[in-house]
């Protein structure tokens, strides 16, 4: 039986908000086995932040350059203009500009600190100060090359981890008073969030005191406002009024001369930066300075794509809804560190949540140095520690740069890039690391001469006590990062009500942009990975001799077996060319089921449409692990009665999509598999979901435990002669499909049909780089650890709604959770159609768009046209691959759990209109 993956703890998560966007591309993420850990950490010696990329599993050290874009920043990239003088993406970002701060100048530079350089250099001459409360990090160093000073403007309350100081960046106002009266600043530099302290912000009216100030005593006042959204968004909630977060934004650029910022903050670029002013005279002195170290002033050392990414960047960091939910993931990761020991520094920023090392439940941090020289700061020897055990990066952030004295552990959370269980993962790594005693505190060797956050550490003896692998996280996080994300929100209930009114009470009807998380399908609506994107950028697009179809070929007969292989432009296209093929007037099609494209095909073949799938299919609370299977039974009387040869095949659909996502069981395929052999009928997969139904081989049937899925997939395959598969689903692509056989006049009759309906045998009709993409999923479809955290997504949600008391067919499937509408709606009959009704009312309470299957799919009896009834009344809630995270699912089975809870007030529908075939893709219905 099917265990399902959780802890009764955690089945309650507290994710009732779900993100405003879902995932459009992932990367995979590797683990770092101990072994390396340790011997990269010697490497780095001993300092994380000397660590390569690829030795760290999940980081946590910097919110920089790393966030997941928007997918409309990713087609920024395609539209730059890389023209030398005059670019197009110069005018969009100069525009943004306008529009967002309301500057009318303004220079793009390559970075933040290309903007700090400029400004430092064109207001200042040697000898004269800044003050600033800000970005010491870069702003230092610039002041030392350039012969000017830095004078700090932090208050004591942003050095105190507990006090409760809303607006911890604000300066104090005194000390610039005396300050400027003494003529010892000759710039200011007021950062909107202090990104070192986690994101504490600036507030609107400290700035518009030290505006006040600096404009009485004629010093130009400069604004960071790389974090301006985030320091408008804590405004936002800090204080009752109206202003909407654009016109906060409006107001704090208003109160600066001059505003800049890096892209890599909250614009989620990975480069870029600008300077922007109204002032005509200091515009004239950056863009004759950006000439000489940065390029020309229209794209100011920034390719043109990047202008383009970064002015998309900047109104796509105006969604509040996002904003909105990274506060409340922050507080989320706060609470549960507090709650394993650690002391979290307050209030919280948006940057990420900063531990006050000092305080570190950790043994043997606070034993005394054991040589006279000075030991790092706690905090480094937390980090090196957490790496070690958990592969983990986290930022040593000491303050003295700052001037405080307090060690900070920085937990800085990267913008739309890692998920739920990666958060939860985090966390419990970090309860996890009391268990470790560290022997012996790490020693400075030496200093970096260019960045002081890059000392060199030795230890010497052991630095910790035995290592245990004995981590064992509640949940196995997802084995991919976000790298790209796609808005979405959930519309006002009343737009929602309109919206499945205009639908004819059928969620095929509804816009895909009303939809907040769509569970319609998980046919091409995978999230692809940077692979597949990669490949299909490499591939080239020929009809003739593709490579891609050599790819493609050779990765179909590696994964599936079979010796022939077409593609085609989808599942049900390689249904109708095989059915063609196979099936004479008047045959019998074997089915587990029906799938409405199968089914439709091989009747319009001539064939006789016939289900023998065992009674537990049809039967949802029965608990059967393999409700897919075909009764042999039933088989064997069906051939005895009717003789072999009135059989064209056996279709064996892998995961049962109508029975509720139910496997097939490799014993129970073998007793088929033997039993058509031997009365020579073929046997064709559909193998749509083969992924899926092999990891639940590999749960259920104890004797293929140890088998990877890629063995399991083959051993099953062999048992055919051929197969259909849709690629939009497990193959993990938008658009693909593939027929597979072993006989070669078989293939030849398919190839032509082929070559009539869809295109060349080597390209059915697809480009080239969608073989290209097909080729690289069916390898990860086949990734234990990919497989496996989808599948669990699955058995998640469906574990939710069962424990609330919710009827779901049982036990969970691979793909979807189906939901029992004739048990949900008891009070209405069939002919009323209660899974219609439900998927409408589902939609209309939580913005969820489910599908009908139930007696509007299952049509009507062409012979007596009447409507077929059907055993099982569902709604399938179908979950894409890669795209949606724990939180939609949580958001997903809030609103079916509250549905239950009001279901005595649903009326039925009666439908008023009617399509002639798969009608329910088209057909529309009225409340009663
Ligand atoms: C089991 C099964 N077979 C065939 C198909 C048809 O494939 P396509 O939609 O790619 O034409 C689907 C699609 O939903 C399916 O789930």
């Amino acid at each position: 039986m099917p265990s399902t993956p959780l802890d009764e703890s955690r089945r309650t998560t507290p994710h009732s908000v779900g993100e405003s966007f879902r995932i459009k591309m992932v990367q995979t993420l590797q683990k770092v086995p101990y072994d390396v850990r340790a011997s990269a950490l010697r490497e780095a010696a001993y300092n994380v932040l000397r660590l390569p990329r690829e030795r760290v599993y999940l980081d946590f050290a910097s919110t920089r350059g790393n966030a997941g874009m928007t997918d409309r920043q990713l087609s920024a990239l395609m539209i730059g203009d890389e023209a030398y003088a005059g670019s197009a993406n110069f005018y969009a970002l100069e525009q943004t500009c306008r529009d967002l701060f309301g500057k009318q100048f303004t220079v793009p530079t390559h970075q933040g600190r290309g903007a700090e350089h400029l400004i430092l250099r064109g207001l200042l001459r040697p000898g004269q100060t800044v003050a600033t409360n800000g970005n010491v990090l870069t702003l230092r160093p610039l002041a030392d090359a350039l012969g000017l000073r830095v004078e700090s403007l932090l208050s004591s309350d942003a050095f105190d981890p507990s006090s409760k100081h809303a607006f911890k960046a604000d300066p104090p106002l005194a000390k610039l008073k005396a300050l400027l009266e003494g003529g010892r600043v000759h710039l200011v530099v007021l950062g909107a969030s202090l990104p070192m302290l986690g994101g504490q912000p600036l507030s609107l009216e400290a700035l518009a005191d030290c505006a006040a100030l600096a404009r009485r005593y004629r010093v130009p006042l400069a604004l960071d406002a790389s974090m301006l959204a985030s320091a408008a968004y804590l405004t936002l909630t800090n204080r009752r009024g109206g202003d909407t977060l654009s016109a906060l934004i409006r107001r704090y650029a208003d109160l600066c001369d001059v505003l800049y910022l890096s892209g890599r903050e909250d614009a989620t670029c990975h480069t870029g930066g600008l300077i922007a002013t109204n002032h005509e005279e200091l515009y004239v002195t950056f863009r004759s300075l950006v000439v000489v170290y940065e390029g020309l002033h229209t794209y100011g050392g920034q390719a043109g794509r990047d202008m383009q990414v970064l002015a998309q960047g900047l109104r796509d960091m105006l969604d509040e809804s996002y904003l909105a939910f990274r506060t409340r993931k922050l507080a989320y990761l706060a609470r549960h560190l507090a709650e394993a020991g650690y002391q979290v520094y307050q209030p919280l920023g948006l940057s990420g949540v900063c531990l006050d090392a000092a305080t570190a439940p950790i043994p043997g941090l606070t034993e005394p140095a054991r040589s006279d020289e000075p030991g790092a700061a706690r905090s480094a020897n937390l980090a090196a520690l957490f790496y070690l055990v958990s592969g983990i990066r986290l930022r040593p952030t000491p303050t003295a740069a700052l001037g405080g004295r307090l060690d900070l552990l920085g937990v800085f959370v990267p913008r739309r890039c890692y998920t739920e269980r990666q958060i939860d993962y985090l966390i419990e790594s970090l309860a996890h690391l009391r268990k470790y005693r560290i022997a012996t505190t790490l020693q400075i060797r030496d200093r970096d001469p260019v960045a002081p956050e890059l000392t060199r550490y030795r230890v010497d003896g052991p630095f910790i006590t035995e290592y245990h692998d004995d981590f064992r996280p509640t949940y196995t996080p997802e084995p991919y990062f976000m790298k790209v994300v796609e808005p979405c929100r959930l519309k006002p209930a009343a737009e929602r009500a309109t919206a499945i009114r205009e639908a004819g009470y059928n969620t095929f009807l509804l816009r895909s942009e009303d939809i907040y998380i769509d569970l319609l399908t998980d046919s091409g609506t995978a999230a692809m990975s940077n692979k597949q994107w990669a490949t299909m950028l490499e591939i080239r697009e020929s009809e003739l001799g593709s490579e891609a179809s050599s790819l493609f070929l050779e990765r179909c007969r590696e994964v599936l077996g079979y010796r022939h292989f077409l593609p085609t432009h989808q599942g049900r296209a390689a249904e109708h060319l095989l059915s063609q093929a196979m099936i004479s007037q008047g045959q019998y099609v074997i089915n587990n089921m029906y799938f409405t494209t199968t089914r439709e095909h091989q009747e319009r073949a001539g064939g006789v449409f016939v289900d023998l799938i065992r009674d537990e299919a049809h039967d949802p609370r029965s608990p059967h692990p393999f409700k897919g299977d075909l009764d042999p039974g039933k088989l064997t009387d069906f051939i005895a009665k009717h003789g072999p040869q009135t059989i064209a095949y056996v279709c064996v659909e892998t995961n049962v999509n109508m029975a509720g996502g139910q496997p097939v069981s490799m014993a129970g395929t073998k007793e088929i598999s033997a039993i058509c052999r031997y009365h020579r009928i073929p046997v064709i997969f559909d193998a749509t979901r083969i992924a899926e139904n092999a990891f639940l081989i590999k749960t259920r049937e104890p004797a293929y435990a140890d088998w990877t899925i890629g063995e399991i997939i083959r051993e099953l395959m062999a048992l055919g002669d051929g197969c259909t598969i849709s690629a939009k689903k497990d193959v993990l692509v938008n658009i693909g499909g593939i027929l597979g056989v072993n006989d070669p006049a078989l293939f030849e009759k398919c190839a032509a049909l082929c070559a009539t309906f869809e295109g060349t045998p080597w390209s059915g009709g697809l480009a080239s780089r969608d073989l290209a993409a097909m080729a690289v999923g069916l390898d990860e479809m086949t990734e234990y650890d990919y497989i496996r955290s989808r599948v669990e997504q699955v058995q998640y949600l469906w574990a939710r709604l069962k424990d609330a008391g919710v009827p779901v067919v049982e036990p969970p499937g691979g793909h979807a959770v189906f939901l029992d509408a004739r048990a949900f709606l008891p009070h209405l009959p069939q002919e009323e159609f209660p899974a219609q009704r439900l998927a409408a009312a589902l939609y209309e309470m939580s913005g969820v768009r489910g599908m009908e299957r139930g007696i509007v799919s299952a049509g009507r009896d062409p012979a007596t046209g009447r409507h077929r009834g059907s055993k099982l009344e569902l709604v399938r809630l179908t979950i894409p691959r890669r795209v949606y995270t724990y939180s939609h699912m949580d958001v997903v089975a809030d609103g079916v759990i509250e549905l239950f809870r009001k279901r005595e007030a649903l009326k039925g529908l009666r439908m008023v209109y009617e399509p002639p075939m798969l009608r329910f893709f088209t057909a529309r219905f009225e409340l009663l």
